[in-house]
C-alpha cells in the first residue's frame, strides 16, 4: 500500500540485537544480504529497441558483481500491457516480449548464480492485468458468473446502480470501482482495483486465487528464483460486506488492509518456499504504520523479511533516524526477524534529491514538481546514508542507479511522463517516472550506453549532465559514488563485526549523531549537525567524504572505524 504512518509504538532500547552468531544464521543468506533492484526496462538495453531487456542485464552481470551484491531482484518481467509498469501481469509465466524470453530468464538466474548472485522474482498477488485471461473472461461473462468470482465484482448503489458500491479510495488516488457495460450497451457491474483500472483486484477468498498463486510461486522457485518480492502483500483480502473505511480502523478492522486472513497464505507460501532443498525466500511489500502489526508478517512461519518503509521514509534528522533504527531493531528481536535497510526504490524519490531538500521526508501524497533541491547536499546525505544503512544489521537493498548518485529527473517532459499516479492526480504528482529513467554506463554513445550506439532513443530520456555520472566516468575517479559504494559493500562483506556483532548505541555522541559500535571495535559514526564532531578511535575504514586533519567528522559525513 502507498500510504504511509510512522513506526513510533516500540520504545528506544540502548542496546539491540538482531544477529545471533549460531549456525542456523550463517546458512541464511538473506540475513545479511545486499540485494540489487532492478528495474528491467530502465538497466540496459540489449536490443536497442529503447527499452531494458534481459539481453541488457546478462552482459551486465561482470558489473554488478563487481559491485559486491549477493541478489538481484528483478521487478516484474512478465507479459504486461505496462498500464503500471509491469505490476498488471497478464501471464505470470512467461517474460515480455519487450523484455526477452522464459529462456533468457532461465540463463539469467543461471549465470547470475555462478558468479554468486541469487535471483528473486516479483510476485504481484493482490491484481492482474485487465488483459489476463481470467479478467477477460470475467466481462466476456454474466454477472453471478464463476468467472466473475473470481474477482470483486458488484452491483452498484442507488437508482440504476450508478453510484460506485464503497468510497474507498485508490492508492493511485480516486476511487476504486469502474463500470462495466454489458453486451447490449447498457451500463453493467462495477469492479473493484484498489490501484488503476487496468490492475482489477483478485478475490482471495477463491481457491482459485490460492491455488494459482502457489503453483507461480512453484513455477520460479523450480526454474532456480531464491525467492520473492510480494508486491502490496498487506492488501490481498478484503471484507466481503463491503463497509466504508471507518474514521480510526483498530487492528484487524480496515476493510481492505492487513487483513488477518493474510497470515494463512503467507504460512502456506512459507511451506513451499521452505520445501526446496534451498529454501526460498519471501520479501514483503508491507506498508503498515503500526509496528506490531508489521512484524506479525515476520513471524517464523510467515515471510522471512519485509522492507523496512519506515527508515525510508525518515528525514535527514539524527534523533528520527535513531528512533527509526530502534524501534525497527527492537520490533524485529522478538520474532527473530531480520530488518532490512532501503534508501529507495522505483516507487520513491531518489536519495540525493530527497536529502538535498528542506523537508527531507518521503510521503506520496506530497510529490510535487518545482521543489527546490540542493544536490551537492543531497549527495553529500546520500553518500554519509550510504555508510549507515551498510552498517546496520539485516539485509540491504540497493536500488539501481543510487550507487551511481542519480538524481530524480524533475523536468521530464509531461508527453513522455507513463505513470498512471501522475494522471490519476490530475498531473499534479510528478509521478514516479523521475527515478526509472534509464541508466548512463558510458560517458560515449547516444544513450550512454544504455543501449547500443545510434539504436532507438531510451524510453525516458536522459539528462545530459548524466553522462558525468556514467559507470565508465565513475570508475576512473576514485572519489565517485560508485567507487564509495564498491568499497562499502567489500567492507561490509569482509568485516565479521557487520555480519554478526551486536548494536551497541554510543550513548556520549553528540545528540546531532548517530553512532553506534558493532561487534567490539567497529564504530559507524554520522554526523548530521552544523559543527565538526571528534573522530571515533581507530583506524578510519571508510568516510563518506573528505575528513579534515585535525581529527574530526565534518557534517553531513559519516566514518567506519575499527579498534
Ligand atoms: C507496489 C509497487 O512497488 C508499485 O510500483 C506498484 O504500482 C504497486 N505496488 C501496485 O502493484
Amino acid at each position: 500500500m502507498l500510504t504511509l504512518g510512522c513506526m513510533t509504538t516500540t520504545s528506544t532500547p540502548v542496546r539491540a540485537s538482531v544477529q545471533s552468531t549460531d549456525a542456523r544464521h550463517a546458512t541464511e543468506w538473506w540475513r545479511h544480504a545486499v540485494i540489487y533492484q532492478v528495474y528491467p526496462r530502465s538497466f540496459a538495453d540489449g536490443n536497442g529497441d529503447g527499452t531494458g531487456d534481459l539481453a541488457g542485464a546478462r552482459a551486465r552481470l561482470p558489473y554488478l558483481e563487481r559491485l559486491g551484491v549477493d541478489a538481484v531482484w528483478f521487478t516484474p518481467w512478465y507479459v504486461s500491457p505496462l498500464a503500471d509498469g509491469g505490476y498488471d501481469v497478464a501471464d505470470y509465466r512467461a517474460i515480455d516480449p519487450r523484455f526477452g524470453t522464459l529462456e533468457e530468464a532461465e540463463a539469467f538466474i543461471r549465470e547470475a548464480l555462478a558468479r554468486g548472485i541469487r535471483t528473486i522474482v516479483d510476485v504481484v498477488p493482490n491484481h492482474v492485468s485487465e488483459q489476463h485471461p481470467w479478467f477477460r473472461a470475467a466481462l466476456a461473462a454474466r454477472p453471478g458468473s464463476p468467472e466473475r468470482a473470481r474477482f470483486w465484482f458488484h452491483p452498484g448503489k442507488g437508482p440504476g446502480g450508478a453510484e460506485m458500491p464503497t468510497r474507498w479510495v485508490s492508492d493511485f488516488q480516486g476511487s476504486t470501482w469502474t463500470r462495466t457495460t454489458d453486451p447490449d450497451g447498457t451500463p453493467g457491474e462495477w469492479y473493484l482495483h484498489l490501484f488503476s483500472a487496468e490492475q482489477p483486484d483478485l478475490n482471495w477468498d477463491h481457491p482459485d486465487v490460492r491455488r494459482e498463486h502457489e503453483e507461480i510461486l512453484r513455477f520460479w522457485f523450480d526454474r532456480g528464483a531464491a525467492g520473492i518480492r510480494i508486491d502490496s502483500a498487506a492488501l490481498l483480502f478484503k471484507d466481503p460486506a463491503l463497509p466504508e473505511v471507518p474514521q480510526r480502523p483498530g487492528p484487524g478492522e480496515h476493510p481492505h488492509v492487513d487483513r488477518d486472513e493474510l497470515h494463512d497464505v503467507y504460512r502456506s507460501w512459507r511451506a513451499i518456499a521452505d520445501s526446496y532443498a534451498d529454501p526460498r525466500v519471501l520479501v514483503g511489500e508491507v506498508w503498515l504504520p503500526d509496528v506490531e502489526r508489521f512484524t506479525r508478517f515476520l513471524r517464523p512461519d510467515e515471510m522471512h523479511t519485509a522492507f523496512n518503509f519506515d527508515f525510508m521514509a525518515r528525514p535527514w534528522d539524527p534523533a528520527d533516524l535513531r528512533e527509526s533504527i530502534a524501534t525497527t531493531l527492537a520490533a524485529h528481536a522478538p520474532v527473530g526477524a531480520t530488518p532490512t535497510w532501503v534508501l529507495s526504490n522505483h516507487d520513491v524519490t531518489r536519495p540525493v534529491t530527497r536529502y538535498g531538500r528542506a523537508d527531507s521526508s518521503f510521503a506520496f501524497a506530497r510529490k510535487r514538481f518545482g521543489v527546490p533541491t540542493d544536490l551537492a547536499l543531497g549527495t553529500r546525505r546520500a553518500r554519509a546514508a550510504a555508510l549507515l544503512v551498510a552498517a546496520l544489521p539485516g539485509a540491504l537493498y540497493v536500488y539501481q542507479g543510487d550507487e551511481l548518485g542519480l538524481p530524480e529527473v524533475e523536468d521530464l517532459p509531461r508527453g513522455v511522463i507513463e505513470d498512471p499516479m501522475h494522471f490519476r492526480s490530475g498531473g499534479v504528482d510528478p509521478g514516479r517516472d523521475g527515478c526509472r529513467v534509464p541508466i548512463p554506463w558510458t560517458r560515449a554513445g547516444s544513450s550512454f550506453g544504455f543501449g547500443p550506439d545510434g539504436a532507438a532513443a531510451p524510453w525516458l530520456p536522459q539528462p545530459a549532465a548524466w553522462r558525468d555520472l556514467a559507470v565508465d566516468a565513475q570508475e576512473a575517479d576514485p572519489a565517485s559514488m560508485l567507487r564509495l559504494y564498491r568499497d562499502l559493500l567489500r567492507l561490509r562483506r569482509d568485516l565479521p563485526e557487520l555480519a554478526d556483532g551486536e548494536l551497541t548505541w554510543l550513548d556520549d555522541a553528540p545528540a546531532d549523531v548517530v553512532a553506534f559500535r558493532r561487534g567490539a571495535g567497529l564504530t559507524c559514526l554520522v554526523n548530521l549537525g552544523a559543527a565538526p564532531v571528534p573522530l571515533p578511535d581507530g583506524e578510519v575504514l571508510l568516510a563518506s567524504g573528505p575528513l579534515t586533519d585535525d581529527h574530526t567528522v565534518p557534517t553531513d559525513t559519516a566514518v567506519w572505524t575499527r579498534s
